[in-house]
């Protein structure tokens, strides 16, 4: 399996094995982790998905959930029945997670919808990126034929940059429809982009 890691304009691809990402150039190596595996989550991961969980979540941000919710609660949803969940390792352990799942049930089933937390100690390294192309690969290996994040919350710079660089487009305004926890309500963009080809 081959990713691409780093900005479009400086991008290498990078061979894997067996899911564990290699960056290949030395200039931007400070910036990045040296290899990060992705691979399915596993029971024991769930305490220190809940850790990453509360962090983001707490800050009232960027996801609509209670910021006070519960450790049981935040587990029910991320790693749900119908939700693949992703967990990102580094040499300090797991640093992100992302869950991917169908958007619609039945008729709108073929349209995935999936979400990212990286650990706030570890942003800024490309691990975001590196799990959104991963979940990109993996939703296509599934046959979803498109993505959609339903909420991203439009002060959120870094996801917005990162989605845009990765093809979707914002095809939806909600205006006010995130009560952000220091800016009071703010809009929020429902974003999209296809999986397949189109001729
Ligand atoms: C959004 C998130 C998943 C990105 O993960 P990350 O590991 O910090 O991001 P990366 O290091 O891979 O950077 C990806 C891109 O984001 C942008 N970015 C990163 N840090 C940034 C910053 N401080 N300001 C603006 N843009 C930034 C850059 O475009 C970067 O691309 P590059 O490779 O060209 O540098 C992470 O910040 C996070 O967990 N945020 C809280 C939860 C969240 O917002 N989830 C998404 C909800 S829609």
């Amino acid at each position: 399996m081959y990713y691409s890691w780093g900005k479009r304009s400086d991008r290498r691809i990078l061979k894997t094995d067996s899911n564990r990402i290699t960056r290949s150039d030395p200039q931007t190596e400070h910036r990045r982790l040296q290899s990060l595996q992705i691979r399915r989550a596993r029971k024991e991961d769930r305490e220190t998905i809940w850790q990453i969980f509360h962090a983001v979540v707490a800050k009232g941000d960027t996801y609509v959930f209670d910021p006070n919710i519960s450790r049981r609660k935040a587990l029910a949803y991320w790693l749900g029945p119908k939700t693949r969940c992703y967990v990102a390792l580094s040499d300090q352990g797991i640093v992100g997670s992302y869950i991917l799942k169908a958007n619609q049930p039945g008729l709108g089933s073929h349209v995935a919808n999936a979400g990212f937390m990286v650990s706030p100690s570890a942003r800024g390294r490309g691990i975001g990126r590196a799990m959104a192309e991963h979940c990109l690969h993996e939703a296509r290996r599934l046959g979803f034929r498109a993505m959609q994040f339903n909420f991203v919350v439009a002060t959120n710079r870094t996801a917005l940059r990162l989605w845009k660089d990765l093809g979707f487009k914002i095809v939806g305004t909600l205006p006010d429809a995130f009560r952000h926890s220091r800016r009071g309500f703010v809009n929020v963009y429902v974003m999209y982009r296809r999986l397949t080809s189109v001729i």
